[in-house]
């Protein structure tokens, strides 16, 4: 009986681990989305993705804005001029408080890390949730703010666009190789 029971928490992680694989694999920047609306409890589901996100101490600086009305979508067009982001039916202003954020030792600020990985739990929710995503960060940070009423104390780091996609992407392709990107043990190889 717990060998069998074993082997099904066995496959069931498997099944798991395969489903997240494939979410990090198949996840694509969405630049085109159709006009129809995606449901709240959807939208309540990504958001409850960032929120069990972790953070540097478990601090958890961030806050976000959701931003599902037209009028409040234009109001963002300023700062992000992108005919293409004007179709997202949703888009999430992720911000931050660095005073509520951790430093570590040498006075390194966490906050930026904190809400990055928010912001990508989410977009591995959107995919889960049959949804698009893009990060954005080359936006207008100021003209969001003021768009939006965001306290001057804190910072705007990310958007994220979110919606039915209206375009076809394969999985990922263009990354560098591993043996590009990793080393193992030590910075130099032993022979070298
Ligand atoms: C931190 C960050 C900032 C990004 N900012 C933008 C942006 O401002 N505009 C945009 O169109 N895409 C943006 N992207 C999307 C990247 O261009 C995209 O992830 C990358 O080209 C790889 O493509 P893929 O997401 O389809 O795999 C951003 C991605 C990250 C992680």
């Amino acid at each position: 009986m717990v060998e069998i029971l074993f082997y099904l928490q066995v496959n069931l992680l498997l099944v798991i681990n395969l489903d997240v694989f494939e979410a990090i694999k198949n996840r694509r920047s969405i630049r085109q989305y159709s006009n129809l609306p995606v449901e709240s409890e959807k939208i309540s589901r990504i958001l409850e993705a960032a929120r069990l996100s972790p953070s540097a101490n478990n601090n958890q600086p961030w806050s976000f804005v959701v931003v599902t009305q037209k009028e409040a979508r234009e109001s963002l067009f300023p700062a992000y001029p992108r005919e293409w982001f004007m179709t997202a039916q949703v888009v999430i202003v992720a911000c931050a408080d660095p005073k509520k954020a951790w430093s570590n030792p040498n006075g390194e600020d966490y906050w930026k890390v904190d809400v990055a990985i928010a912001v990508h739990n989410m977009c591995l929710a959107a995919y889960e949730l049959g949804l698009g995503s893009c990060w954005v960060a080359a936006f207008d940070e100021q003209k969001i703010k003021n768009a939006l009423g965001v306290p001057k104390e804190l910072r705007v780091l990310l958007l994220l666009t979110l919606g039915y996609s209206a375009e076809e992407k394969g999985p990922v392709t263009s990354r560098k190789p591993l043996e590009d990107i990793v080393r193992y043990e030590r910075w130099q190889l032993n022979n070298a």
